[in-house]
């Protein structure tokens, strides 16, 4: 395990704040968690960091971080149709994709290109494209920090729903992921419905594969999304808002294309892009900081931004579409 006092965090998080914190520990073997626990790494602040894909930091963090850069794709078992693959936490997410492209497993070929850890993803169940990594997830296995001892959750245990599970809600802080144990096809199967990505696909006639759903879905990324190496953000900065039925149906009257998905107990999902978008602040630049013209949903850090000017601004886009349509916005993104 490497430990660093005083680490300035600016290449641990995709935003590019330029913020320190007391410690990081960087954790290479699972091995190495008792330690922390006697350390005493967890009886003061602490928090646990992935890639920093999904984190601004607003000022100095005052206590321990604590990221896995545990490696290791293993596989568990298979039969004629499914395969179970062990992978440790701090694998990056994009290396595990391409591991299932290349072994021919169906399941997280929608899900290439979204950065972070394998061991982030179950946290806020990331998802694109019609799929959400809930849908392959079978177990996640690590420490639970107030019992000192190890877990194992199976799937239904994780109360995943849209961006969230009990890793960011009644466990959040308490659960340090060591490994998520993955259940893929090997059989064909494609999840192309999806309005976007079907169009893409449609651009030409060769027959699906993995490798061609996979390009598809990283050129509709690339239209819309920014790099992150060349611009500081951290994906979709807000989650998109679930109402009422009958909110729809007012807000329609007014914009009769407005994007709703069905969302489970008669409620809908917005398109929060849409919102901002037609709220005017697609594309609008403030200082170091500005919505990104071809999403909507996402926050740029265009500069040397302040995480206190990316939290003014991004209260600015809150406050419009709130102005505009009634409706509050939350970020996806976690606020520190
Ligand atoms: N839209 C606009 N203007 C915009 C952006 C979007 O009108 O500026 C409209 C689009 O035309 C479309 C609808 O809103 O009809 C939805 O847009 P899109 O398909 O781009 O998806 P999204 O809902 O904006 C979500 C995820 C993305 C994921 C895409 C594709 C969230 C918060 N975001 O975005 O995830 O890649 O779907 O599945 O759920 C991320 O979480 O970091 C992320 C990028």
């Amino acid at each position: 395990m490497k430990v660093i006092q005083n680490a300035n965090l600016r290449d641990y998080n995709t935003f590019g704040m330029d913020v320190s914190c007391k410690c990081l520990y960087l954790v290479e073997t699972a091995v190495d968690i008792p330690a922390l626990f006697e350390k005493g790494t967890f009886d003061s602040e602490y928090m646990m960091l992935g890639d920093g894909s999904n984190v601004l930091f607003t000022k100095p963090f005052q206590g321990a971080v604590i990221k896995m850069v545990t490696k290791g794709i293993a596989k568990l078992d298979e039969d004629a149709d499914n395969v179970w693959l062990n992978v440790a936490a701090g694998e990056k997410w994009e290396d595990f994709v391409e591991h299932c492209i290349q072994n021919q497993y169906y399941g997280v070929e929608n899900l290439i290109g979204i950065p972070g850890l394998v061991g982030s993803s179950p946290v806020q169940n990331i998802g694109a494209y019609g799929v959400e990594v809930k849908d392959v997830i079978e177990e996640v296995r690590g420490w639970r920090i107030s019992a000192k001892s190890p877990f194992a959750f199976r799937n239904e245990d994780c109360q995943f729903s849209y961006r969230s599970s009990v890793f960011k809600t009644g466990l959040k802080g308490d659960c340090l992921i060591t490994d998520v144990v993955f259940k893929l096809k090997k059989k064909e199967d494609y999840h192309i419905s999806y309005q976007g990505l079907a169009d893409e696909l449609q651009k030409s006639d060769l027959s699906l594969s993995l490798r061609r759903v996979a390009d598809a879905v990283v050129a509709v990324r690339n239209s819309k999304l920014p790099d992150i190496r060349q611009y500081g953000c951290a994906g979709s900065f807000f989650k998109n808002p679930i109402v009422e039925k009958d909110v729809l149906d007012t807000l329609r009257k007014e914009f009769p294309h407005m994007v709703s998905y069905p969302s489970g107990d008669g409620k809908v999902k917005l398109a929060a892009g849409q919102l901002i978008d037609l709220a005017g602040m697609k594309g609008v630049r403030e200082g170091n900081v500005g919505v990104w013209p071809h999403q909507a949903l996402v926050i740029v850090n265009y500069g040397n931004a302040t995480g206190d000017e990316v939290v003014a601004f991004y209260r600015k886009v809150q406050k419009n579409v709130m102005e505009r349509f009634g409706i509050r916005i939350e970020p996806e993104v976690n606020v520190i």
